[in-house]
């Protein structure tokens, strides 16, 4: 080991801080290891030198990479690999590590970039964000951006024209709390977490089992969908995170109470009540919400003792969404099916007396502007044991329409077309099916209508419309005409709705939004929102995730750029746990939920399901000892 020594460019671009015993010079002076634990590096750029014939080139194409204190530089060889994170390094000739340029100066924290002839190339559109890159060493961080191309001319020093560079020492670590522990909260935490080496993150949330509508709302049958579970599991398991469950924000601790424990909060607590239609009779017994019927196959707490009455024939769902399809999908699929998916054990046994056979979904605009996909429109077509029923002169004219509109809604309505215009001996077997569905369009609740005694539901009187304008703006304009549906049983699926945390939170009650700019809510700095809270409650996961990582972004811009004044130490949970024991909450640890999880697991194998849900939040407390 020789420490650092020889002639080198090397370390220039990279380590600001050279390590003791980062930089080997091998036989021949060949063989070096660059490094740096805890550093990472984000953007694309190039980097290279040459010095005593040595002469060797740097390229990464952008995405984090992060040394685990051992990139190795290959003697004589063209790449070498850096850390732990696999980034590539591609040397071209011999390359040479040393010591000339970089150095660690007194007292740890300064670094220095060095190597001169060092050549930092930034890649990517002018005016994009550049290169940075970030580290910290004994407490101390550093963060670079340098956002043009720059030769480092003199070893010991950078401040080259574009490049900023921030460097604080002893800084306390960024304390960050996320409110709700969906996807918004659980993508917002893994994108910090990532990008950020120090910041520290707690979830908080309401119910004592996290994941949010992965749980509560994805449908049972789609289990594929739920193993994002994996990934949130990985984060919340992060040595710096922490996830606080049984936590209701806004009751059991104030919004303020977080912001003056965290040096940001993000409300990441998704849409907990749904749209109403505003109808007369849409409290009549028999009419119940898309979203407590799906809490209620879901074993979401609230919605467990739901009992709807399932002893009709026909149902109405309104709303042409995916969670429209999901409710026909449940209530007409063969119980077999269900049987084998983590749908609660209650649930199950209502849709085994079930009488419903007929269920139609009714939306107030026409084919061209459905809001469900096509994979959930093809699962339904195909499902066992029932029956499409759609009116082929719904779709008169719409082969010509579809010639110019985007791929997936193309594809989506050429299968309508060809549901509806299917012969009935093209599909024999399902000609003979016990079960029906289909879609009606053009039709918008006018009032849910009571049976002769009133006590409850026994049809619904629909509006017809006319659209005005085209495509996916169309407005649906009631004709004056009427059509009345008997069913006894009517879903409401129009769309879920988030609702005001606390009076200390800024909320567009018209848009049921937390307002904000990229996840930074207004007029309150420190404060930011993700997900459906951010932006409404529409959007998969994968949406979902998109607008948390943009949010994430935004907070570790405000760190990194001074607006989160990191320089004063915040104690977390070591204030917020105060405040909750005093109010005698007490929190849910992630490996408290892991208790839950194996025992529903372990219930579910005995039934030859995946898990059997815990409905009862008492329950799951007494089963961790609380
Ligand atoms: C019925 C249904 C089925 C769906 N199926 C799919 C699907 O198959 N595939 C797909 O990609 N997407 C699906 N989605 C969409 C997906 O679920 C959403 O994109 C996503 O869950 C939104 O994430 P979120 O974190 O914003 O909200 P949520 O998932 O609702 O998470 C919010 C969390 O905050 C917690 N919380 C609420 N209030 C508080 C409080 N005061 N204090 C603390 N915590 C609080 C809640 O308990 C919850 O855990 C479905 C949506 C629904 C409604
Ligand atoms: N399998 C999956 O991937 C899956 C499953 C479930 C949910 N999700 C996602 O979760 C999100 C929420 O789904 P969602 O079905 O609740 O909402 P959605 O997709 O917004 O659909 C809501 C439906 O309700 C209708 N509607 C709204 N207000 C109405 C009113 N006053 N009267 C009559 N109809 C009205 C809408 O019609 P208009 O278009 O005319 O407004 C629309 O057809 C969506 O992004 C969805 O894709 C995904």
């Amino acid at each position: 080991m020789a420490g650092v020594g020889g002639a080198a460019r090397l370390g220039g671009c990279w380590g600001a801080q050279w390590g003791a015993g980062g930089a080997q010079e091998g036989a021949g002076g060949l063989n070096g290891v660059l490094g740096w634990l805890d550093e990472v590096l984000r953007g694309s750029m190039e980097c290279w030198g040459a010095q005593g014939g040595a002469e060797w080139a740097q390229r990464d194409a952008g995405g984090p990479q992060q040394g685990a204190g051992g990139a190795q530089w290959v003697a004589g060889g063209l790449r070498g690999v850096l850390g732990a994170w696999g980034g590539w390094w591609v040397g071209d000739g011999g390359a040479q590590t040393g010591a000339e340029g970089a150095h660690r100066g007194a007292g740890g924290p300064s670094g220095v970039l060095g190597g001169s002839g060092v050549l930092v190339r930034v890649l990517g559109s002018a005016g994009g964000p550049g290169v940075s890159w970030w580290g910290d060493l004994g407490g101390a961080q550093w963060d670079w951006q340098l956002t043009r191309d720059h030769t480092i001319t003199s070893p010991g020093s950078f401040s080259p024209p574009g490049a900023r560079r921030w460097l604080s020492s002893r800084s306390p670590a960024p304390r960050v709390c996320v409110v709700g522990s969906g996807p918004a909260g659980f993508y917002t935490a893994q994108h910090l977490l990532k990008h950020h080496d120090l910041v520290q993150v707690d979830i908080y949330e309401k119910l004592p089992v996290p994941f949010g509508l992965v749980r509560f709302g994805v449908a049972p049958d789609h289990p594929e969908v739920k193993n994002v579970t994996k990934t949130f599991g990985q984060t919340a398991r992060s040595e710096r995170c922490k996830y606080y469950g049984n936590i209701t924000v806004g009751r059991d601790v104030t919004v303020a109470e977080l912001r003056q424990a965290y040096h940001a909060v993000v409300l990441s607590y998704g849409a907990e009540d749904n749209r109403t239609l505003g109808i007369p009779g849409e409290n009549l017994p028999g009419v119940y919400s898309a979203r407590a019927f799906v809490g209620w196959y879901n074993g979401l707490p609230e919605n467990r003792d739901l009992k709807p009455d399932l002893s009709c024939e026909t149902a109405l769902i309104l709303g042409h969404g995916n969670v429209a399809l999901d409710i026909a999908r449940i209530l007409l699929s063969p119980l077999d099916l269900l049987r084998k998916t983590d749908i609660t054990e209650c649930s199950l046994a209502a849709l085994a007396c079930s009488k419903v056979k007929r269920v139609w979904l009714a939306g107030r605009r026409g084919p061209l502007q459905v809001a469900f996909t096509i994979k959930e429109l093809r699962e339904m077509i195909n499902l066992p044991g029932t029956q499409p029923v759609l009116n082929p002169a719904d779709f008169t004219g719409l082969e010509n329409a579809v010639k110019d509109i985007p791929r997936p809604r193309k594809r989506l309505t050429e299968l309508m077309i060809k549901t509806a215009l299917q012969k009935p001996g093209e599909m024999a077997a399902q000609a003979a099916a016990p079960r029906q569905w289909g879609l009606k369009f053009q039709r918008s609740p006018q009032e849910v209508l009571p049976t002769a005694d009133g006590m409850r539901a026994r049809g619904v009187r629909m509006a017809l419309t006319r659209l005005e304008g085209s495509g996916e703006s169309a407005k649906a304009i009631p004709t004056g005409d009427v059509e009345e549906l008997e069913c006894g049983l009517v879903l409401s699926s129009i769309g879920y709705r988030s609702l005001p945390l606390d009076p200390a939170v800024p909320f567009d009650s018209q848009r049921g939004i937390i307002p904000n700019s990229m996840g930074r809510v207004e007029g309150a700095p420190g404060l930011y929102c993700s997900g459906w809270v951010k932006r409404g409650p529409t959007g998969v996961i994968i949406t979902t995730m998109n607008d948390s990582f943009d949010t994430a972004q935004s907070v570790l811009e405000d760190l990194r750029g001074g607006v989160l004044d990191v320089s004063v130490s915040k104690e977390g949970f070591g204030a917020v746990g105060s405040i909750l024991s005093s109010r005698g909450v007490r929190p849910v640890s992630f490996s408290d939920w892991e208790k839950i999880d194996a025992a529903e697991v372990a219930r579910g194998k005995a039934a030859g399901k995946p898990r059997e849900k815990i409905v009862d939040p008492q329950e799951m407390l007494q089963l961790i000892g609380h």
